[in-house]
């Protein structure tokens, strides 16, 4: 169950202010206890929400969840470290929201959990991912050569190659979510990098 179904929102204590100005170092560490509660709450509501892709179909052979499962699978199988997967997982979990430039949804999610390369190569895959249809819709199937002389172009052209386009297969026997559960959790369980960084330190 996630942490934020476990928060009794009526009853929690809140600060006083009416305008951010008006603030209090009472008022800061009740926000500051709720807000490490609910940061704790992330890979709930990121699985809940990666849920949202299953049965959206948008023509494929295969539903956006399964798309996500059989990528991060073949990144597995293929002996990817933890962080990799993840952004195998998630990299298309910004289609619901951010249908007109779903892989910076993506990239924003994780970029606090993993590598500067892991996040570029999520950031980037869809100019990579179009190499494989751009030219049927009209568009550069090149697209991706501006990024050529990248230190990162290689592992995107990579990911792309070995385990997003090849990823619609109705018959690849993909691990299910709860195989990757355990893993969204350690990876997101404490951020690398982040500008509220001391906000969630332990006290
Ligand atoms: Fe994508
Ligand atoms: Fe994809």
């Amino acid at each position: 169950m996630g942490v934020h179904e476990t928060i009794d929102h009526e009853n929690r204590e809140r600060a006083k202010f009416r305008e951010m100005k008006q603030g209090t170092a009472e008022d800061w560490a009740i926000i500051g206890g709720e807000y490490r509660a609910f940061a704790k709450g992330l890979p709930d509501r990121v699985l809940d929400h990666l849920k949202l892709l299953d049965g959206d179909f948008g023509g494929f052979p295969v539903d956006r969840l399964e798309h996500s499962l059989q990528t991060a699978t073949r990144a597995h199988r293929d002996g990817r470290d933890e962080q990799y997967v993840l952004m195998a997982l998630l990299h298309d979990i910004g289609d619901t929201l951010g249908s007109y430039n779903h892989p910076e949804v993506a990239a924003s999610i994780i970029k606090p959990f993993v590598s500067e390369q892991v996040h570029w190569i999520c950031q980037n895959h869809g100019a990579f991912q179009g190499y494989y249809y751009f030219h049927f819709l009209g568009m550069d199937q090149n697209a991706r050569d501006k990024f050529m002389g990248h230190p990162h172009y290689e592992a995107c052209r990579e990911f792309c190659e070995k385990y997003d386009q090849s990823a619609f297969d109705p018959d690849y026997d993909s691990e299910p979510l709860e195989f990757f559960e355990p893993m969204v959790r350690r990876v997101m369980e404490k951020p690398l990098a982040s500008m509220y960084a001391k906000a969630i330190a332990e006290e």
